[in-house]
């Protein structure tokens, strides 16, 4: 029996707002790495990109993960790009039912635009948001299938249905 559940999607997928309700559903810890990452760097993500770069921030996110893989009864909240590294998705499927978000693209900008600023990946340019969202799902959509155990989508559903939904295939993989 997987001791976790770790959410993984894109940015404006959910896993932030789900996790804290399924941690709540479950009566489990809530851990959201890229907060761990602000309190450990003792900056918000988009000062550390600015100042350090994408690959320093890579360094403390797979440390984190790391770390908190070790733990159990957690539901754990990544970053969107957690995926990126081999290592981390070998200590997540290890220790976690890992459950890919699945969004519709449109789904995504919009949610992403109600907080600019706050991701670095998706301001740094010109280009309309939906246009790099859909150029950096084509990349990492295979990523996060072969990441994950399960699918479940949130793009039409509130935030609850969708943590009744993973409790139900959580159950179902546990027997
Ligand atoms: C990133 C997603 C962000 C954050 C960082 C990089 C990514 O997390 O880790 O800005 O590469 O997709 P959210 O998915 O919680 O926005």
């Amino acid at each position: 029996m997987r001791g976790n559940i770790t959410l993984i999607g894109f940015m404006g997928s959910g896993k932030s707002t789900v996790g804290r309700l399924l941690a709540q559903r479950l009566g489990w810890r809530f851990t959201d790495t890229d907060h761990l990452i602000e309190k450990v760097v003792g900056c918000s993500i988009p000062t550390y990109f600015a100042m350090e770069g994408e690959t320093a921030f890579r360094d403390k996110e797979t440390t984190i993960l790391l770390g908190v893989t070790a733990g159990e009864r957690q539901v754990i909240a990544t970053g969107g790009g957690a995926i990126l590294r081999e290592e981390n998705v070998a200590a997540l499927r290890t220790s976690s039912l890992v459950v890919y978000l699945t969004t519709r693209p449109d789904v995504l900008a919009q949610r992403v635009a109600r907080r600019p600023g706050e991701r670095p990946l998706l301001t740094a340019g010109e280009e309309p948001a939906l246009t790099l969202i859909l150029r950096m799902l084509a990349a990492r959509g295979p990523l996060y299938q072969s990441a994950s155990h399960v699918l479940v989508d949130t793009s039409d559903r509130a935030p609850r249905a969708v943590v009744e939904e993973i409790v139900r295939r959580y159950q179902r993989e546990d027997t």
